[in-house]
């Protein structure tokens, strides 16, 4: 049976640090209240001039020089943001342009935090079918040039930072059980307004209005508490709906790699699923909440440092706008 394998893996984070104390200085918060609420120590910022193109760039040249295959190979883009260069063109093209690739088709996901998993999810079923052999899968966020630092927007403007991961996916045709065993999606529109980024709107005619900007609605908003409590309740339920598929249960599991939303959800997660702490990978301290760039960024962290080994079982999880969520489950 033909799978889909992680033959390459790379991730970029910007070089600018940006500590807790660091915001201190900008905004009405502390230290200590984002590491008590978030587990956040300090995040990375893109300089500006950098677009998330760039990051993601940068991204898919460490995993195509991991993967060992010449860029020309490629024959499909995948890219995950909330966060594009533009309001369109979304950034695959751009990708395909600066990575200097002939002309194959480049798609983007909108998904959000769940950006990676559903790109995985339309890769996957892409190289099973035989339609491509060698996708380039990009997930990256360039947020920290549009946070709102005033009380009302802090409460985001913390959580985020700024990086890019990237994996080159190819057909597997032998029966050595790696891949990507499973992945499982879930939204509920209900809860658009819950988390999300109002304006610009194509219901307004004139779409950009001064107003718009002096009322805030530029910026991206939360119910935290409620998005939260969602993130707690859903990620564990699809992980659990890919074990049921697969006939596995949680002690299978070899590693769980969870969305870094906030340390305090990936711990409830994990402490849901019953899954002990050291399985559980957590780097949110480093990086903020870099959205759909979050999990590839961990997952390639864990396999440099050499956690990661042939044959163990990944599962990975994530909850955002939309609301949208949903699972994946690879044996490396
Ligand atoms: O990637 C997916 C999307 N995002 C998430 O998954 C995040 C989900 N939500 C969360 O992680 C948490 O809700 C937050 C970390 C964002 C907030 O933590 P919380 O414990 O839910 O705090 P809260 O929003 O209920 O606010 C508690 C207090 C408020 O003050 P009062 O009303 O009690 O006086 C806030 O104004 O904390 C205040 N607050 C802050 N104080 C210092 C909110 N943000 C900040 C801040 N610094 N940055």
């Amino acid at each position: 049976m033909r799978r889909t394998i992680i033959k390459g893996i790379g991730h970029y984070i910007p070089p600018r640090v940006v500590t807790n104390h660091d915001l201190e200085k900008i905004m009405n918060t502390s230290d200590e209240w984002i590491r008590e609420r978030t587990g956040i120590v300090e995040r990375h910022w893109a300089e500006p001039g950098v677009g998330t193109s760039d990051l993601a760039t940068e991204a898919a040249i460490r995993a195509i020089e991991d993967a060992g295959i010449d860029k020309s190979e490629i024959d499909f883009i995948v890219a995950a943001t909330l966060s594009p260069d533009h309001y369109f063109p979304g950034i695959g093209v751009q990708v395909q342009a600066k990575l200097g690739l002939k002309e194959i088709g480049a798609l983007d996901i909108r998904n959000q935090c769940s950006g990676f998993i559903y790109a995985l999810s339309v890769a996957d079923q892409y190289i099973r079918t035989g339609t491509y052999n060698k996708i380039l899968l990009v997930a990256a966020e360039l947020q920290s040039a549009n946070l709102d630092f005033s009380d009302e927007g802090r409460d985001m403007a913390v959580l985020f930072g700024d990086g890019a991961g990237a994996v080159v996916l190819e057909a597997n045709d032998s029966d050595d059980g790696r891949g990507v065993l499973s992945c499982h999606l879930f939204s509920d529109g209900r809860f658009v307004s819950e988390l999300w980024m109002e304006k610009p709107s194509s219901k307004d005619n004139p779409t950009f209005r001064e107003e718009f900007f002096h009322q805030g609605k530029f910026f991206p908003r939360m119910n935290g508490r409620l998005v939260f409590k969602n993130a707690c309740e859903k990620m564990p339920q699809a992980v659990m709906a890919g074990l049921e598929k697969l006939g596995l249960t949680v002690n299978d599991i070899d590693y769980l790699i969870p969305h870094q939303a906030n340390d305090r959800i990936s711990q409830m997660v994990a402490r849901g699923l019953r899954i002990p702490e050291e399985k559980v990978i957590r780097n949110i301290h480093k990086y903020g909440n870099t959205t759909a760039a979050s999990i590839p960024i961990a997952l390639s962290e864990a396999v440099k440092e050499g956690k990661i080994k042939p044959g163990m079982l990944i599962a990975l999880t994530a909850f955002g706008s939309g609301f949208t969520w949903g699972s994946a489950f690879i044996r490396w």
